[in-house]
């Protein structure tokens, strides 16, 4: 079932968290901001969600009329069902101009043109992409945790979503925004730590979102975070985060033992 996040006459958020069960592979959040006749969909996920999802849509009366597929990184669980929304819908597709090269390689034969002529190849800088009048706002992310990275805003609804920044694997009791931020902690601690860059692309990030002052923050995986009080804990905790290349050492660089004969 779909979460609304937010709702006015013109402009609808919804969640989708449960699209992959059990097991299956790790839990996801999947996006789609409506906008008047046309919507986007945010890291749709791998073959896993695609059918509960499409499903969803056509529901929601938005199937054929989804305008972006929009991809915060390269991942399978962001955008591993490229092909399905390629072939079944009218839709653009929206990934880093790094990883735009490479998704020939991920798209079947028979879709290459079609590939082709409906990719944008976001610049480092990001982008802002119309959608039936309102705007969104693509803001680079890089390095947290793929080369070519970015999160989105969403001015009307002030949602940013953050794409693996902030994803935690809770249990799926736990859906809720976090209400005890000290608590949640563990859940996002060692994804951070090994996932993200260095501190430094962490405190340039947090930076560009204080001064959005997003109502909602909304990673990719697990709980999300709800008002200013709950998003600054979030930012705080992660401006101190010493992580990626900030951890390593000579010690994680050594050939394990083989016979040298
Ligand atoms: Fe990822
Ligand atoms: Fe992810």
């Amino acid at each position: 079932m779909a979460k609304i996040l937010f709702k006015n006459k013109h402009h609808r958020v919804l969640l989708f968290q449960n699209l992959v069960e059990g097991d299956e592979g790790i839990q996801c959040n999947q996006f789609l901001i409506q906008h008047g006749n046309q919507c986007a969909l945010l890291d749709p996920g791998g073959l896993l969600s695609y059918a509960g999802l499409a499903e969803q849509l056509t529901q929601l009366g938005m199937f054929d009329k989804l305008r972006y597929v929009v991809a915060s990184h390269q991942d399978p669980d962001v955008i591993g069902s490229l092909d399905k929304w390629l072939l079944n819908t009218p839709c653009q597709v929206a990934v880093s101009k790094l990883w735009a090269r490479f998704f020939p390689h991920i798209t079947s034969r028979a879709l290459q043109k079609q590939l082709s002529k409906r990719l944008i190849a976001l610049p480092d800088a990001g982008q802002v992409l119309p959608l039936a009048g309102a705007e969104l706002v693509i803001l680079p992310a890089h390095y947290l945790h793929s080369v070519g990275n970015f999160s989105l805003y969403d001015p009307e609804s002030r949602i940013l979503f953050s794409g693996d920044i902030g994803a935690s694997v809770v249990p799926s009791d736990l859906f809720e925004p976090v209400t005890d931020f000290q608590a949640h902690v563990k859940y996002m601690d060692g994804f951070h730590r090994r996932y993200m860059v260095s501190n430094k692309a962490l405190k340039l990030w947090v930076n560009m979102v204080r001064d959005l002052d997003p109502e909602l923050l909304v990673p990719q995986h697990g709980r999300y975070f709800s008002g200013k009080e709950s998003i600054s804990q979030f930012l705080d905790w992660l401006e101190g985060l010493r992580c990626g290349v900030d951890l390593i050492n000579q010690h994680m660089y050594r050939a394990p033992d083989f016979r040298r004969d």
